[in-house]
């Protein structure tokens, strides 16, 4: 058997990450944390419509974030840290499903942008993991502490009668909470304040135009 040099990791990675994004997922089959509302409140049509284009931003979110965990685990020699991207990415899946059932719900489509975001971000994430995996793992924790700020204002812009979109973010926040949390014991290096901006900055175009498409 061959080794698999590092263009077939790469190609392998894309492969992935490309039918997690076109072939689609049986979403309607995944539990939600949204499942559990059994009080459904009817929404107005603007509100649905305010309520579809935020939880289209976090999908977007979420298809970035398979893009910068599967971008660390090309770069990453070691196995075992390998592996802990790999089920970072899985979990992040779950997100992803969750986000895109309610999408559904809400009779709305994910961002049409969604290559374009998961390429972009597997860039940055391998681009990143070429200094190390500390450096990886301080990204991961930067990433998750802007989501979770992210996070915090969506949950106070999403329409009150919104309770199933609400419950799906929360249980993400308090996921993202803990990557940031496992990225740190991991041995995460601080990023530079400049760094720290720039993401900031990148998030803000991708966030703004998933709003919209
Ligand atoms: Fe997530
Ligand atoms: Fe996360």
């Amino acid at each position: 058997m061959r080794n698999l040099n590092s263009t077939d990791l790469l190609l392998s990675q894309i492969d992935k990450g490309l039918r997690a994004l076109f072939v689609k997922s049986n979403s309607k089959a995944t539990s939600s944390p949204a499942d559990e509302v059994t009080t459904d409140t009817a929404l107005t049509d603007e509100d649905k419509k305010l309520s579809a284009r935020l939880m289209r931003v976090n999908h977007a979110g979420e298809i970035a974030a398979q893009g910068l965990y599967r971008g660390h685990s090309i770069m990453t020699k070691d196995e075992s840290i390998k592996e802990k991207f790999t089920q970072s990415a899985n979990e992040e899946q779950a997100h992803l499903e969750w986000c895109e059932k309610r999408l559904d719900e809400l009779q709305d489509k994910p961002s049409m942008l969604a290559p374009v975001w998961y390429l972009g971000s597997m860039a940055i994430g391998a681009a990143v993991g070429a200094f190390g995996d500390k450096w990886s793992f301080g990204f991961v924790s930067e990433t998750e502490k802007q989501v979770v700020k992210h996070l915090d204002k969506h949950l106070q812009r999403l329409p009150k009668d919104d309770i199933k979109s609400r419950e799906i973010l929360l249980k993400m926040r308090e996921d993202e909470a803990m990557h940031d949390q496992k990225a740190q014991a991991a041995g995460a290096y601080e990023l530079p304040q400049p760094a720290k901006t720039l993401m900031t900055a990148v998030s803000k175009i991708m966030t703004k135009t998933s709003y919209w498409i």
